[in-house]
């Protein structure tokens, strides 16, 4: 019988929980992605408020991608739980900074997850990763990009709706 269930699935438990346990972490990213674009809206910062309602429906697609592939591989998905999602926060550039932070704790993650997959010989998943570390490179660039708005432009005066308006400006060009 262990035989015939060793049968359903590819991955090893340990990957199987470490991919679920990143699953958690992208739908913890979306949801705060929309609680600050919430808080952009409300301070009338609406090129920010639309970029990170677009982070999060990016992240949610994030999330779906490993979701989708632990069940390809044979494995169980779970559906998250998400709490401690934040309401306010205590600046704009406050704002980039915990993106940036989060996408930076992020690519930590995916680093040791690749690190689990050599460990077990899990090509497979190993190769799946590539995707999301490339993706990595582009999301922590845009945060640093538009975080270099507020050293030039500043937050004074109408500097924050200067940042908001040129912060749509910010692409990755390293493709
Ligand atoms: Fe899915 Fe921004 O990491």
């Amino acid at each position: 019988m262990k035989d015939l269930l060793k049968l359903k699935t590819s991955i090893s438990e340990e990957i199987e929980n470490i991919l679920n346990a990143q699953v958690k972490v992208e739908a913890h990213s979306s949801a705060i992605y929309l609680a600050m674009s919430a808080w952009c809206d409300d301070q009338g910062l609406d090129n920010a408020a639309d970029f990170f309602a677009k982070q999060s429906d990016e992240e949610r697609a994030h999330m779906l991608k490993i979701f989708n592939y632990i069940s390809a591989r044979g494995g169980r998905s779970i559906s998250p739980e998400v709490s401690n999602v934040p309401v306010d926060f205590e600046s704009f550039r406050g704002v980039f900074e915990q993106a940036l932070a989060q996408e930076m704790f992020v690519t930590e993650q995916f680093n040791k997850i690749a690190d689990r997959c050599m460990a077990n010989k899990d090509f497979v998943t190993f190769n799946f990763l590539q995707w999301f570390l490339a993706e990595q490179v582009e999301e922590e660039y845009v945060c640093r990009r538009i975080l270099e708005l507020f050293d030039v432009i500043g937050e004074e005066g109408t500097g924050k709706w200067e940042i908001d308006r040129h912060l749509v400006k910010v692409k990755f060009a390293g493709e």
